[in-house]
């Protein structure tokens, strides 16, 4: 039989590892820890390298003791899966599995791999035998069976909790096992602590496992590194052991004499406080998602209004929502809260009203793009079944290569079912799993909720941004992408071969711009974009 294999997005194969590579696995990673005990490094194991477990296992592989030597020596241990086994190999190579902006991602996971020897990834989870320290970053998913009803949704348990006791099958009883995977509120001390304090007994261990939380704050983007390593972080622990072993280790590997450490009675608060975090700041964008619609319809421009509300203080923080909230947090964080409400922590009642709603608005809000998409191209007398669409962004924000949970999935899957022929541009997404592999993604497959999403499997990612206007009915601008800011519109009409609808998802195009698109005979619609209506009359009355 075909031993199964893992594609990394530069399309090399990688066999995963067979019965007998384990052992052998095992002798290698043993042998490299045995030097770095030489040098009195402290074993590191990193659970996950996907994109906070790699930078942070750089982060932590990059740091010095006082007298400038390399303290600590990481293992990033990651499962090795169909999606994710290539990253040990990338990351053994000294190539960051993640794409970035960040020019400190690369050179720093290059210098800690080859230069250094302070990292190393690996597939053996025995290697948490030799852990000092366990830092977890792993996923923890949430399913939605609805579109736009998180509450018909629940926490993907079974693999975190399957992690928990792999850990507590391996580990020695002095490492500390911090938790740094979003977690629902009360995972640390009602489902880790009793779970894996139970194998301790098993194992003849008395003492309680060393349990804390500290959850990342990671923007992944140009300030990738400094978004983990200098920044305010947040944590707490089981009891008081483990609290001066996190306050000890965070404080070796973060930088936080500038930002300091805020320490938390219970692992419960600091869970929560990452939730309504992410809550709030869910909700801040749901918030202006009506007032978008609003400005649509009534003649404004919500850009400009944002703006001249954002120079008061106390709104500084005020942001546009674009074609819907991605990114592997937003869209589920709340949710967490929602549901470890009643199955964790045991309440009937609903607590919760805003946060559900915020997310619901968001998860739905590119669905109104399409609407725009299909109407611009109907007052150009195209039909949206069958037009050609370009979606210019599949990242789920600016200038990073994550796909997960990006508004312009569900727009092209929306557009799809509408008939359009989709195309999409993206300088950092190589491959977009969430298309090609739909039929696999049993929590994240959006593909259910849409019907005639077949062919959307051979959905590709083109790199020439030229090339790719060629001959379209549609442009949707739709991530702000620096290389989309600032394009020209006779250079885009003119690849475009023809005029075209312009839909500005994202506030990118300036009233100069987009009269220039409007007097070249194109289309232009945007959300919450309600002056172009204006701008337009003003085109025809000068032509008239
Ligand atoms: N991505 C962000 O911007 C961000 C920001 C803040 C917090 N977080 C949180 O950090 C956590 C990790 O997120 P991510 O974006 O890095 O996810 P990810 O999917 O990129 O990475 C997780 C990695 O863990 C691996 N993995 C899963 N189970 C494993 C196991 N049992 N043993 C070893 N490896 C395993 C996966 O294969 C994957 O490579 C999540 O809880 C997320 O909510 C993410």
């Amino acid at each position: 039989m075909n031993q199964p294999i893992s594609i990394s997005p530069d399309g090399v194969k990688y066999t995963l590892p067979k019965e007998e590579d384990y052992k052998k696995e095992m002798a290698r990673i043993e042998k490299l820890v045995a030097h770095a005990r030489k040098k009195r490094q402290e074993i590191i194991v990193v659970m996950g390298v996907g994109f906070v477990g790699s930078v942070m296992a750089a982060i932590i592989a990059d740091t010095t003791d006082k007298s400038g030597k390399s303290g600590k020596f990481v293992i990033g241990m990651q499962r090795p899966s169909k999606r994710s086994y290539w990253k040990i190999h990338k990351l053994n190579d000294g190539i960051s599995p993640v794409k970035a902006e960040d020019p400190e991602v690369n050179p720093m996971i290059r210098r800690c791999v080859l230069e250094k020897k302070t990292l190393v990834a690996t597939f053996v989870y025995d290697v948490l035998k030799l852990a000092d320290v366990v830092v977890v970053d792993i996923q923890l998913d949430y399913a939605k069976n609805e579109l736009g009803n998180v509450r018909n949704g629940h926490v993907e348990m079974t693999a975190l909790e399957e992690s928990f006791d792999i850990i507590a099958h391996r580990i020695p009883a002095h490492c500390l096992v911090l938790i740094e995977t979003t977690v629902a509120p009360g995972t640390t001390e009602q489902v880790a602590l009793p779970a894996m304090r139970k194998v301790f007994r098993q194992r003849g261990i008395k003492s309680d496992p060393l349990i804390a939380h500290s959850y990342e704050r990671v923007m992944p983007g140009r300030d990738y590194v400094a978004s983990i390593r200098d920044f305010w972080r947040v944590c707490s622990r089981i009891n008081e052991k483990a609290k001066h072993r996190v306050v000890k280790f965070l404080n070796e590997v973060l930088n936080t004499k500038k930002f300091p450490l805020t320490v938390l009675d219970r692992p419960i608060e600091s869970e929560t406080a990452k939730v309504v975090e992410n809550s709030y700041r869910a909700t801040i964008l749901a918030f202006l998602d009506e007032w978008s619609l609003f400005a649509e319809r009534n003649g404004v421009d919500i850009i400009k209004v944002i703006k001249a509300i954002k120079v008061r203080p106390t709104h500084s923080n005020m942001i546009f929502p674009g074609p819907g909230i991605g990114g592997y947090c937003l869209p589920k964080d709340g949710g967490l809260g929602v549901w470890a409400n009643r199955h964790i922590l045991g309440f009937e009642d609903d607590t919760f009203r805003m946060t559900p709603l915020a997310i619901d608005i968001n998860d739905t809000r590119s669905l109104h793009a399409a609407q725009l998409v299909r109407d611009a191209l109907r007052n150009m007398s195209v039909p949206i079944a069958s037009a050609e669409v370009l979606i210019l962004g599949a990242s789920y924000r600016e200038d990073v290569g994550d796909t997960r949970y990006s508004g312009s999935e569900i727009l092209i899957r929306r557009l799809t079912e509408m008939g359009a022929e989709i195309s999409v541009h993206d300088p950092y997404v190589d491959q977009w799993l969430e298309f090609e592999n739909q039929e696999e993604h049993s929590t994240n497959n959006k593909s259910i909720f849409f019907r005639n999403q077949k062919k959307l499997r051979d959905l590709r990612v083109q790199k020439d941004l030229i090339k790719s206007l060629k001959n379209i009915d549609a442009l949707v601008l739709a991530v702000r992408h620096e290389a989309y800011l600032n394009m020209d519109p006779s250079k885009v009409i003119k690849a475009a071969g023809h005029p075209i609808a312009i839909i500005d998802c994202f506030g990118i195009l300036d009233d100069d711009r987009i009269r220039r698109y409007l007097e070249r005979g194109c289309e232009v619609k945007g959300l919450g974009r309600g002056h172009i209506k204006r701008l337009k009359d003003e085109v025809i009355k000068k032509k008239t």
